[in-house]
């Protein structure tokens, strides 16, 4: 408060600044309905590989139950190490440059409080993941959206990114591939991006936690980009391509200056992330990707089935290359995004996401989450038909 008075009894007004979310009434409604096919939760529907789980268990009856070292067990950092640099060629120091989180929820948090002072920007694509904007606002920062665009697939354009700078502007966040669109950035794109940021002198935190779920393309590690390293805190994590989200287990990595700042929030606000889900991620990176290379070709055979699906019924899909999301446009049915959840929800008990829940750009479109049974996914197309058919611009 600007008056000096201290409001008593108030909750703090950066909490009420945060909106309520937009999914959450919706997720409410859902789990009263029965028979409903969820596109809606963006997490796998494989179980956690049966050695991971494994390794977990047996960590437990050897007694490992203590905190680990507040940056994680020095064998998963070296694992993650090695990983990062057979993947991208990307070198990371096990000892001073890497921090195990609690899942990149807690990666982007604390990566944020460490480098935001109150008003500072951040800048990043709209539509985004919805938990970005709190997570800045909870970190005293301002959150300012670049719009994106379906035509284009839902590429970043540098110069509107660049035309947005302001001198409180100190960081670029973005999450590629991307939820709830499936894009990926380009390289060419991500070096404007870094050419911006090198200019500016901007840290980019770059959320890849989708990093190993790419169709007919490749994923390009923001920090390889030459000079990316310095500034960059890369935000990796193991909840989607090892089918991990309750373990709660994800990385940071960013030079050690950086990663000693990172470190003064993690250590106080979470200590060491948790020890049994550390030795499953060591199992998970030393038994190799012949899992993760399963789930993948099994979510891009539903990819080209739902975008082929959409686009033959008149929701116009741009073709999504990552991540596990289809992002149709749905104005053809002359609703708005919010009216066609909700209707589709109750009259043929399919659920997907609004797409203004994530950015005033996601306005027009809703997000389907391609990580369920083909044969559930199958049926749920059907259904988005028929309602379509029954709801049709001119139709009765
Ligand atoms: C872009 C993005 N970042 C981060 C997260 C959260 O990841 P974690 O389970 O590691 O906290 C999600 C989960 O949906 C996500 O989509």
């Amino acid at each position: 408060m600007s008056d000096g008075v201290t409001h008593r009894g108030n909750i703090s007004q950066h909490v009420q600044a945060i909106p309520s979310s937009g999914i959450r009434r919706f997720f409410d409604l859902l789990a009263s309905m029965e028979g409903v096919i969820s596109l809606g939760v963006g997490q796998p529907d494989f179980v956690t590989p049966n050695h991971i789980r494994q390794a977990a268990i047996k960590s437990i009856e050897d007694g490992e139950t203590y905190y680990t070292s507040n940056y994680g067990l020095v064998e998963l950092r070296a694992a993650i190490s090695r990983h990062l640099n057979r993947l991208y060629g990307i070198r990371y120091d096990a000892g001073t440059e890497i921090i195990v989180t609690a899942g990149v929820s807690e990666g982007l948090q604390i990566a944020l409080e460490a480098i935001l002072d109150p008003g500072d920007q951040v800048l990043s694509p709209d539509p985004g993941y919805v938990a970005y904007l709190p997570a800045v606002l909870l970190a005293g920062g301002v959150y300012m959206q670049v719009p994106t665009r379906s035509d284009d697939g839902f590429q970043l354009h540098p110069d509107e990114l660049e035309s947005r700078i302001t001198p409180r502007t100190k960081a670029i966040l973005f999450g590629y591939p991307a939820n709830p669109t499936g894009a990926v950035m380009t390289r060419e794109t991500a070096q404007a991006v870094a050419d911006i940021a090198e200019r500016h002198n901007l840290f980019v935190i770059s959320d890849e936690i989708y990093d190993r779920l790419v169709y007919d393309t490749e994923h390009v590690c923001f920090a390889t980009i030459p000079k990316m390293k310095e500034r960059t805190i890369l935000l990796g994590g193991f909840s989607k391509a090892y089918a991990m989200t309750g373990w709660r287990l994800a990385y940071t990595c960013a030079r050690s200056e950086l990663t000693e700042a990172i470190m003064k929030v993690h250590q106080y606000v979470m200590m060491s992330a948790p020890t049994p889900a550390q030795f499953a991620a060591l199992q998970a990176l030393n038994a190799g990707e012949e899992d993760v290379r399963g789930m993948v070709s099994e979510y891009d055979r539903r990819r080209r089935m739902l975008v082929n699906r959409l686009n033959a019924m008149g929701l116009p899909c741009a073709d999504p290359h990552g991540a596990f999301y289809a992002f149709p446009q749905i104005g053809g049915s002359g609703m708005n995004d919010e009216s066609f959840a909700e209707r589709l929800l109750m009259e043929e008990r399919v659920a997907v996401i609004p797409g203004s829940a994530f950015g005033e750009a996601g306005a027009g479109h809703v997000r389907i989450c391609y990580a369920q049974n083909y044969d559930l996914l199958v049926e749920a197309m059907d259904r988005i038909q028929r309602f379509l058919e029954r709801h049709r611009v001119g139709s009765k």
